[in-house]
């Protein structure tokens, strides 16, 4: 079989509000922050609410077709039922700018953070949530319907659970499986809505919601043992997908890392480079990607999207091979027949790692954080080529 991209293939870059716009003050995440339970506050961040044609400029220089991007709610809803025109016409100006761009332009409702009103209304967890949310999300489709080209409501729903309603070091901090549950069947039902609410209004635009998976391997013996486990964490891995799999248009992942457990301790030896695991801790694992694109495939049999990728690499050594790596994962999954419509590196600039603060680096730029200047690191001008050389266009050069 051909080992080919195809045509309409995305090849992107995302980030998300809270993480590059800076002055988050107004939501639950800022209120975090000041509350010391992070790393450092988010502070500017990367000044993107007041740079974002830089950004662009930068997206569409990498030769990128399309950006991903969230809205902050409370910057559109800053009162409950109070939409702000002022919020509302800085993110057309930039969906605006991103289409002179030639960026198609992919939009996340929720990554993270709520406005205090709907932390102080109860949050996810109580019964007014969804409609706080479904309210949300019709304006914004209302308003800025006719400049969005796919719509992610939720990113990661299980990650903010788990840590937020289970381990209790994301917002609203609680360790209570009760409250878990009802925030999780409110998400889903959200979700379920909001995508009726885009039916109606804008049916063209593709909705979905993106999830974390990872994936975990253990080459040898292939016992009953293991193949009960790889099951259980398709189980996992698809859990909310299932749940709405008759209200998405695509299946949307974020995929950082997975592990041949072969190579843990006492298995590992790790002598190779590429095993080792990144600033983050996790190993880097480009079967599993593979695996997940394959799976998601057979398992919806609606276009996939790799809408998150990424390492934190501060000496930039490793990067351009992460993403050579995983690019060929997503190259030899649509060999193998899964149709696979996109890729998207986490992320365009160092941003705020939520807990972590700005001591994590996934940019392919680097943020001067005096002059907020982004400075392209070598993996930038690498990124740039390698989608070049898929696309068999000649690399442009930056003006
Ligand atoms: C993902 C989040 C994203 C970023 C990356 C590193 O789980 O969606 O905001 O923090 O991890």
């Amino acid at each position: 079989m051909e080992k080919k991209f195809p045509k309409d293939f995305l090849w992107g870059v995302a980030h998300a509000s809270h993480q590059v716009e800076g002055n988050s003050k107004g939501n639950d995440w800022w209120d975090w922050e000041q509350q010391g339970k992070t790393k450092e506050s988010s502070g500017w961040a990367c000044d993107s609410w007041n740079r974002y044609p830089i950004d662009n400029k930068l997206a569409q220089e990498l030769g990128c077709d399309a950006f991903r991007i969230s809205f902050e709610w409370f910057r559109i809803e800053p009162k409950k039922g109070k939409f702000s025109k002022d919020g509302i016409e800085h993110y057309r100006k930039n969906l605006q700018d991103m289409k002179k761009r030639g960026l198609k332009r992919v939009v996340t409702l929720w990554h993270w953070t709520s406005p205090m009103w709907f932390v102080e209304d109860g949050g996810w967890h109580s019964e007014h949530s969804v409609e706080h949310f479904t309210s949300y999300c019709s304006k914004i489709i209302e308003e800025l319907g006719d400049e969005i080209d796919m719509f992610i409501t939720i990113n990661e729903p299980r990650l903010p659970l788990n840590r937020g309603y289970l381990k209790g070091d994301f917002p609203p901090g609680k360790r209570n499986p009760k409250d878990f549950l009802k925030a999780r069947k409110n998400m889903i039902k959200a979700h379920r809505e909001c995508y009726d609410i885009c039916k109606k209004k804008q049916p063209k635009i593709p909705v979905g919601i993106t999830q974390f998976c990872n994936v975990f391997e253990y080459t040898n013996p292939k016992s009953f043992l293991w193949s009960f486990i790889k099951k259980m964490q398709r189980k996992y891995n698809w859990y909310f997908q299932d749940q709405i799999k008759d209200k998405q248009d695509f299946v949307g992942i974020n995929y950082y890392f997975g592990m041949d457990i072969s190579l843990l301790p006492p298995f590992a030896k790790m002598k190779n480079d590429e095993k080792k695991l990144t600033e983050m801790g996790w190993g880097v694992y480009p079967n599993g990607l593979f695996e997940l694109l394959i799976s998601a495939w057979g398992r919806y049999k609606k276009p996939v999207y790799i809408f998150e990728n990424g390492i934190s690499d501060e000496k930039d050594t490793r990067r351009a091979q992460y993403i050579k790596v995983h690019t060929e994962a997503v190259r030899d999954a649509i060999a193998q027949g899964a149709n696979v419509k996109g890729y998207f590196y986490w992320s365009l600039l160092d941003n705020f790692e939520w807990l972590l603060g700005y001591s994590r680096k996934f940019g392919l730029c680097e943020i001067d954080k005096e002059t907020m200047d982004r400075i392209p690191r070598k993996s930038y001008f690498e990124y740039q080529k390698l989608i070049a050389g898929y696309k068999g266009k000649s690399q442009k050069k930056r003006g």
